[in-house]
């Protein structure tokens, strides 16, 4: 069944029932401040880093799922409830949740009174906002009773999670008429607290948690809530909280609204105190005044909606197939988006105090974002590649607060370099800016060792050529993408990391899917070096490319479907010689895609034989037949129980790869088909198997071996966000930045009569209509720029200039034979 639906006016996301069968969340925010917040306003925010500095506390894998959030109660004489239904679970005459860009609108009513939050960081400031309204719908008097709740997190969510010896003791407030401070570690090291405010005179508050919520209860039993009292109490150590009582009285009819901020402040080291014990408050004051009134608050979200229009604008889809056109157009983008702020570090299945950003993950997320952001993606280049190493190699994540490698997780993955050249291609297609491979970045992070952008991406390049094992295919090291292929690991201890324990130096231990990339990738690298006049360098680069494919052919091919590894004893890994694991998705995904085997058929067979063996209701599984038992010589692929993650799931990221590999092959019908198999719009009215939210992507759908098969786990911070919009919008819609301009390149299921793109490129608006009345899958028979017909060769290519006059332009594509 469905549990709301999408609203394509407005681009949000309509949830009508709480009880989703998972928090169904969204993020707020987009520069330096977050939140994630749930369809019952749980959830928790953070600035810069969600680790360091994270405001309220949030108990991960919690019962009931999902408590501790940003929480209002209600009491209307003696009737208590919380109007976004959790944590009391309270029943409720409506309720809505909209979660729009950036923002998340909850309202409800119970017994006449109409209560809406509106929640939302505001562009250039740290803080959260919520204003709330409250209505009379009745024809009585009321007196409401409300309280605000949240719990703070004494900032290193780490710690606050563990270290309760030292924690218990330390929890600090101050209390200004509606200002709520907090303050902890404040006295010694840190010069930022947070405020928690409320635009209206208060009654009371609660600044200890014990006394507000009462001996053994929860959340959803505040006793002073209950009391309808405040008790004014002042932490000191345990769990300090931040809640407000405020009452109103309400004629029939009557609307008041209120503005919660909940902010982090920073003061110079020198100006930390008003007087000796007083913080100083300039900056809370300067924040609050601004965001005084609701009338502030509205204009602070209309500026926020307005950037995401003009965001979004960038890039929209009209088309019959809704489904597509809003996951396409609007939030697919968005989880994009936040892929970009987030990497992997927080979300309901990221705890935020684990991973940093994955050097192979920044660079694949950029794909999806480059075009929204391109300046930011300039610098997220320029700081990845710093954290690459003097021999190509590369640090395998990197601490977003301080830009700098993580030594804990280390290096030797041997894919990661590639990626640097595949994410810089990107950058250069859209933008055009060759001068980016001019800047100068530096190796380690080391100033001393920093030459120019360009040479870091020979040093990935050549990273490859060098690591070659008995085969000539790339050594794969700790793993290639899939971190879960250990093949140089042999670990026999629980609990020892797979990532970084490396027991075993075989030197034998290869990877067909890194000889896949560089046979994407490389060309890329070979036209940067012909169009930047290194000449000799575009030699060599294509030479060892051939060289590579003519190995792939020998040693990469199993007579039906490309190889995926050999292992540390020379074995081949996904091949029919093999008892489990004989078939893999990742190397005939991407080798199509570099278009090997296309002209003697083995692309075809390969795509065919992948539909054969993997292919699911819910999308295309990693590998079949799944693992049944732990091969030491394997790793962690095969530690997963049948049909989950890595071991034969659905692990949505590669599904593209299907995809686009399929365009290349001029298979409309089948590349869609395995588009809408993992979009989530396409099984919103299938929420209750598949759990997650119906607008966006998750990193893992269970496979056919799993117990669930077509439960989804691990939503928004997976790089299925950036690959699948690659698909759809480069590939199976066919609008691609190239070198040159902009291609078009339409393979599309022959059903589909047509579609619209707007697309903002280098400076000006392309309006693409496409018309498919000759129902084909691809091919096109006419371009018309302006008004004016591409012929002969510029036909043939197909490739739009890129005009940057800042004007718009129509472009009518018709398809055919
Ligand atoms: C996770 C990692 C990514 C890896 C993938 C496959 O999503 O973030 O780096 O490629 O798993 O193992
Ligand atoms: C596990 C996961 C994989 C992820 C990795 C990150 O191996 O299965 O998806 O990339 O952890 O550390």
């Amino acid at each position: 069944m469905q549990y709301g639906h999408f609203d394509d006016n407005a681009r949000e996301y309509v949830i009508t029932r709480p009880d989703t069968p998972y928090p169904w969340i969204n993020y707020l925010g987009c520069e330096d401040f977050f939140g994630l917040f749930s369809n019952t306003s749980g959830g928790y925010c953070f600035c810069r880093d969600a680790r360091m500095l994270r405001l309220t506390r949030y108990r991960y894998n919690n019962v009931p799922a999902d408590s501790g959030g940003r929480y209002f109660y209600l009491r209307d004489e003696g009737d208590v409830w919380t109007p976004s239904w959790m944590p009391m679970k309270s029943s409720l005459d409506r309720y809505e949740c909209r979660h729009g860009m950036g923002y998340s609108k909850i309202s409800s009513a119970r017994n006449g009174l109409a209560f809406s939050q509106v929640s939302f960081v505001p562009l250039h400031d740290t803080c959260e906002i919520h204003k709330v309204t409250l209505t009379n719908e009745s024809n009585i008097d009321k007196r409401i009773d409300m309280f605000s709740f949240i719990e703070f997190c004494l900032w290193n969510a780490n710690d606050d999670m563990t270290n309760f010896q030292r924690n218990f003791s330390i929890g600090e407030v101050e209390i200004d008429g509606s200002r709520i401070y907090h303050k902890t570690e404040y006295r010694e090291r840190r010069n930022h607290y947070a405020v928690w405010a409320v635009n209206v005179p208060i009654e009371g508050f609660d600044t200890d948690r014990q006394t507000f919520l009462g001996l053994y209860n929860g959340f959803d039993h505040p006793q002073a809530v209950f009391e309808g009292e405040a008790k004014n109490s002042v932490a000191s150590g345990w769990a300090p909280v931040g809640s407000h009582h405020i009452k109103a009285r309400l004629a029939p009819g009557e609307v008041k609204t209120f503005v919660f901020v909940l902010g982090y402040c920073e003061n110079h080291e020198d100006q930390k105190w008003e007087r000796p014990g007083v913080i100083n408050k300039k900056p809370a004051n300067i924040l609050l005044e601004k965001y005084g009134t609701s009338n502030a608050a509205d204009k602070a979200l209309a500026a926020l909606n307005e950037y995401w229009k003009n965001l979004l604008g960038r890039f929209t889809v009209d088309a019959e197939d809704k489904k597509m056109a809003r996951m396409a157009g609007v939030w697919n983008q968005y989880q994009c988006m936040v892929t970009f702020n987030m990497s992997r570090s927080a979300s309901y299945f990221e705890s935020g105090i684990g991973r940093g950003m994955g050097f192979r993950d920044s660079n694949q997320d950029l794909l999806g974002f480059v075009h929204l952001v391109p300046e930011r993606a300039r610098s997220r280049i320029l700081d990845i590649a710093a954290t690459q190493f003097p021999d190509g190699s590369a640090y395998h994540q990197y601490q977003p607060l301080t830009k700098r490698g993580n030594n804990e997780v280390g290096s030797g993955f041997n894919d990661d370099p590639l990626w640097l050249i595949c994410g810089t291609a990107a950058y250069i297609k859209e933008t055009g800016d060759y001068g980016i491979l001019e800047e100068k970045v530096p190796f380690d992070n080391n100033d001393a060792l920093a030459d120019t952008l360009f040479v870091h991406l020979k040093r990935s390049f050549d990273y490859t050529v060098t690591h070659t094992g008995p085969h000539g295919l790339p050594l794969i090291g700790r793993a290639d993408w899939n971190d879960c292929l250990n093949l140089n690991c042999f670990s026999k201890t629980p609990g020892e990391s797979f990532q970084t324990t490396a027991n075993y130096e075989s030197g034998v231990a290869e990877s067909v899917l890194i000889a896949a990339i560089f046979a994407f990738t490389g060309p890329d690298y070979a036209e940067i070096c012909r169009r930047t006049n290194r000449i000799e360098e575009a030699e060599y680069a294509e030479k060892a490319i051939a060289k590579m494919i003519e190995v792939i052919d020998q040693h990469g091919w199993d007579g039906d479907w490309f190889v995926r590894a050999y292992d540390a004893y020379g074995k081949k890994i996904g091949s029919r010689e093999c008892e489990d694991g004989k078939i893999f998705i990742e190397s005939n995904g991407f080798a199509v895609m570099a278009d090997i085997g296309i002209k003697d058929g083995r692309a075809r067979k390969a795509l065919d034989s992948v539909k054969e063996h993997l292919e699911s209701p819910y999308g295309i599984v990693l590998l079949q037949p799944a693992y049944k038992d732990y091969h030491l010589e394997l790793g962690e692929v095969s530690s997963y129980p049948p049909g989950y993650k890595e071991n034969a799931g659905i692990f949505c990221h590669n599904n593209p790869w299907v995809t686009i590999a399929e365009t290349r092959l001029g298979r409309g019908n089948r590349a869609f088909e395995t588009y809408a198999k993992i979009c989530p719009a396409y099984r919103e009215d299938d929420s209750d198997l598949r759990r997650l939210e119906p607008y966006v992507y998750a990193q893992m759908v269970a496979g056919k071996d799993a117990v669930r098969h077509g439960e989804a786990k691990n939503s928004w911070l997976t790089g299925t966000a950036a690959w699948t919009f690659v698909s759809i919008s480069q590939y199976i819609l066919g609008v691609r930045p190239v070198f040159d301009g902009l291609m078009i390149d339409p393979c599309i299921p022959s059903s589909m009569k047509g579609f619209t793109v707007t697309r903002h490129f280098r400076g000006a608006d392309y309006h693409i209509t496409v018309d498919n009345g000759a129902g084909v899958e691809k091919g096109i028979k006419s371009i018309m720029v302006d008004g004016n017909s591409l012929d002969g060769e510029a036909l043939k290519k197909a490739v739009l200039p890129a005009f940057g006059d800042n004007k718009a332009h129509n472009i009518i594509v018709t398809m055919g034979k």
